[in-house]
This record gives C-alpha cells, structure tokens and sequence, in this order.
C-alpha cells in the first residue's frame, strides 16, 4: 500500500534549524510571539521572521495558515515555513495546521520545531493525511517512491510519540482505504479485494472469505443476482477484531462493496461511468477501520464485513422485473438493476444480524447519485433508527472534521417501495431518493438494533482537493468510526 510519511519526535535542537535540508518549520502565534526556535529561526534569516510580522500579511493571517519564505538566507533550507499557530491550539486546529504544511511537503523532508505544542500529535495526523499520493499506475522514476521523513522537535518527545501512535494507525486505515477506493477495477477486482483484506490476518484480525457456493447456501441471492452478469466471483468479505471482554456484543460494520457498477442491464450512460470504480467505497472504508484499530489494538470487539461483486450487463445478468427473494425471506421486484447496493447490502445486514448479535449496526454505502444533489460533498447522509447512537456518530464526526448530516426516516417513504407483485421493488421514484433506499435497507435491521446508514456517495471520492486529501478518494468515515469505537466500545 502506499507508505505513510515517516514522523520522528526528537528532543528540541536548535542547530538543526541551519542546518536542515529541505523544509524548515517554525511557529508564531496569531498575537506575534516567537519562540526559542522561531527566534533562532528569526536570527539566521536576519530578522525576516519579525519584518513578516510587522507586515499587513500577518496581521490578515488566519491561525492555521503557513506563511513561505523561499530560499532564506542563513538556512541551508529551501523553504523556511512560518506557521501561524496559538499554542494551546486544538486538535482540529492542529490538524489543519499539519495539513497545510503536507499540502506544501512535496517530496522534500520536513523538520518542524513544535516547542511544547500540546496537540503535536494531531499536527503529524494532519500532515501525514494529507501527504498522500496515488502512484500506484505512475510509470516515472521517482513514482510511488517512499515520502521523506518529517522530524518534529519537541520538549517532551517521548509522550508525543506515544500520543501520536494511535493516531498514525488510523492514518493508515486512512491511506489503506483511499488506495482501494482509488484502484481501477480490472486491478481491484473482488478476488484481490479478499486478498488485500486476507493479507491482514498479519494484524490479528480474523479473516474469512466467503465465495459464491457459501453464500449460496447461506441464501443470500439477492447479493448474488447482483453479481451473477461478472466473470468475478461474488464474495462476502468477514472481518473480526476481538479487543474487548470476550463475548461481548460486537459493533458491525457493513459496507457495500461494488468493485464496479455499470448498472447492469439498466446501463448507465458512458459519461462519467468511469468514476464507479469508487463504489466499493463503503468496504474501503469498513477495511480502513479494521486496519486501524487492528493496529492500535483497540479494547473493542468490531466485525467488519463487505459485500464484494461487480454489476455488469450479460447474458446471465439480472433482468428488470425479475423477482428475487432475500436471505431475510423477503421478495424484491428488481425494477432498476442499477439500484444494485441495496440489493447487496440487505443480505449482508441480515447475515451480520443473525451470526453476531451486534450491539450496534453501521453500514456505509456510496448508494445514491441523490444523497449528492442533497448534500453536495460536504456531507455525507446519516440515517438511524435510534436517536441517541445516532448522536454519537455525529459527535464523533463532527470531532474528526468529517461532515455527517441526518436524514429523515419515516412511513411514507417506506411506502414508495411498494411493489404489485413482490413484498417491496428495489426502487421509490424520482422523490427522495436516498429516503426510499435507506428505507429499503431499514427493512432488513430489527427493530431493536441500533443501526446508522451512512451514503457516502458524495464524500468518498471527489474531484479537488480537500483540506485532509488530494483529489481522489477520501477515507471519508475512517476516523469518525474510529472515534465512535473509542468512545462508546471501549472501556
Ligand atoms: N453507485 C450508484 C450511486 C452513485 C452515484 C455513487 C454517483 C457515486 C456517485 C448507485 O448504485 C446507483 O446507481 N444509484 C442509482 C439509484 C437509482 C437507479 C434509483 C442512482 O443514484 O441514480
Ligand atoms: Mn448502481
Ligand atoms: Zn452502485
């Protein structure tokens, strides 16, 4: 997978400042006061740092913002970055902060002179997130090459390191999912998403994959009458992590996991259907969770599991109008083979019921083309049956910087589903879109399961930059889910 920025916390050493190669680090607070490094900093530049204060740019600079100066005199540095920065700044300010300098990183190292920035921590997450870049395909030497190290001077370097830990791990949860998210389909087919995902058996996470004979058996045919017009293999992807006290009620995660959606015999149309390699989107994110609290070896029990196929017209393909019943025992009417996640989701949300008796239930999805004219890519669509775990995700999300927004539930919606000559049809009509699909999937959670649908058609992968990402997919939802396991699943 593409590799994290190296981060190194080093006990404060002024010297370094000359005589570091590539960027050079230094933080002001709004109110214009320097520390010890900026000051040394200040003293070999001769006296820029000061005259940058007194300049009106200063004076308009936002708390978070980096300020250049190119090729300063007195540094063997190439950039000498003045971070605008309060020194009892927050998470989410410091993270911004990080950011913005691993927007500006390149492939240069970086030494940051932190002082006793309490929230160094979240600076390096900021900063590692950020520094990322898809090579994967890129054909040029120095393409896909290892990020150079970041070094983060710090008074108290040792507890800063510990800190910033668990945040790294979830980092790479991160880093993992926008890899899978951004992998064209004829690399990321579902037979090397279960390999990607049974490699991290390494972690201590327990991996099954299920293939089509199994999930057959298990009844869940209307997963597989998705697949069924592929040459790759339908599969159901389980992951557990087992942290918490032993048999303690897991938190299920469930992701939809379309390696690609042409829209099956309801084709879409050819503009824009390339980007529908981002419709395993909701698996990515579920895998990038398990990575990451695998990694942090998280005090909670969490299973994790995605529903892997690919929705391609042939002659083999689901038809409109054909009647399919679920492994739940209910029957659909498959008016529109293009509203294809529902359809793999409501046999992995029944499955993941009936083995686990989760305690909470979460799946992600990239659902709906209308969750975007709803909420743009700013928000992703929240659903829920249960006020109260519903609020602990928006919390959790709101303190990851990640946009989460509810949506209503309610009868009349339900009733858009409706079918003559089934239990329901797989589509509502035009209205309310994302209603009628989560709707649908609310049909498959028992009623006394907490359960959040997250759509995240619009937050996975998007075309400009992000404050936390370049172009491309997100990992939007890897850290709020962290959150919320950290928060209400562990101790
Ligand atoms: N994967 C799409 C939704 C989507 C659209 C994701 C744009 C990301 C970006 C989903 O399977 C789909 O095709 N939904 C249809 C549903 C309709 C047929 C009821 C849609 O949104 O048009
Ligand atoms: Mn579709
Ligand atoms: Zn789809």
């Amino acid at each position: 997978m593409t590799s994290l920025t190296p981060i190194r916390f080093e006990e404060i050493d002024l010297d370094k400042i000359a005589a570091a190669k590539g960027r050079v680090v230094v933080i002001v607070t709004p109110d214009g006061k320097m520390d010890q490094a900026a000051r040394r900093a200040n003293r070999l530049s001769k006296g820029a740092i000061m005259r940058f204060m007194e300049s009106e740019r200063f004076s308009k600079a936002k708390p978070g913002e980096v300020l250049t100066l190119e090729w300063p005199v007195g540094l063997a540095a190439e950039a000498l970055d003045v971070l605008v920065l309060p020194r009892n700044a927050s998470a989410v300010q410091a993270r911004k902060a990080g950011a913005a300098l691993g927007k500006l990183k390149g492939g240069k190292p970086v030494l940051v002179m932190a002082g006793s920035l309490k929230s160094a921590p979240n600076l390096a997450l900021g900063l590692v997130l950020r520094d990322y870049r898809f090579e994967a395909h890129k054909t040029a030497d120095d393409a896909g090459k290892a990020p150079e190290p970041v070094v983060i001077c710090h008074s108290n370097a040792a507890e800063m390191s510990a800190a910033a830990d668990p945040l790294l791990a979830v980092a790479e949860g991160v880093h993992f999912t926008r890899d899978l998210v951004n992998e064209p389909a004829n690399v990321l087919t579902t037979t090397e998403f279960a390999n990607r995902l049974t490699e991290m058996t390494a972690l201590g996470l327990e991996v099954e994959v299920l293939d089509e004979a199994e999930l057959d058996k298990l009844g869940m045919r209307t997963l597989l009458s998705v697949g069924q017009g592929s040459d790759s293999p339908s599969k159901v992807v389980v992951m557990q992590w087992k942290g918490g006290d032993e048999g303690a009620a897991p938190l299920a995660l469930v992701g939809k996991g379309v390696v690609f959606d042409t829209g099956g015999i309801s084709l879409k149309p050819a503009a824009g259907m390339e980007d529908m390699t981002m419709d395993m989107g909701g698996a990515g994110v579920v895998s990038g969770v398990m990575r990451a609290l695998a990694l942090r070896k998280a005090k909670a029990n969490v299973v994790g599991l995605v529903g892997l196929v690919e929705n391609m017209p042939s002659g083999n393909a689901t038809r409109p109008g054909d009647v399919i019943r679920t492994m739940k025992g209910d029957t659909v009417e498959v008016i529109n083979t293009d509203a294809e996640g529902r359809l793999v989701l409501c046999d992995v949300l029944w499955y993941a019921q009936d083995r686990f008796q989760p305690a909470g239930l979460v799946d992600l999805a990239t659902l709906t083309g209308a969750i975007i004219i709803g909420l743009g890519h700013e928000n992703a669509g929240v659903f829920s049956n249960n006020d109260a775990f519903c609020a602990s995700f928006l919390k959790a999300a709101e303190a990851e910087s990640e946009g989460a927004w509810r949506m209503p539930l309610g009868q009349g919606y339900d009733d858009q589903l409706k079918s003559r000559i089934a239990d329901m049809k797989n589509v509502g009509g035009r209205p309310a879109g994302s209603v009628t699909a989560a709707q649908f999937l609310k049909r498959f959670v028992k009623d006394e399961v907490p359960w959040i649908h997250l759509d995240i058609a619009g937050v996975a992968s998007v075309k400009s930059d992000t404050a936390f990402a370049p172009k491309g997919a997100t990992g939007w939802g890897v850290a709020a889910l962290n959150r919320l396991v950290a928060d209400k699943f562990e101790g």
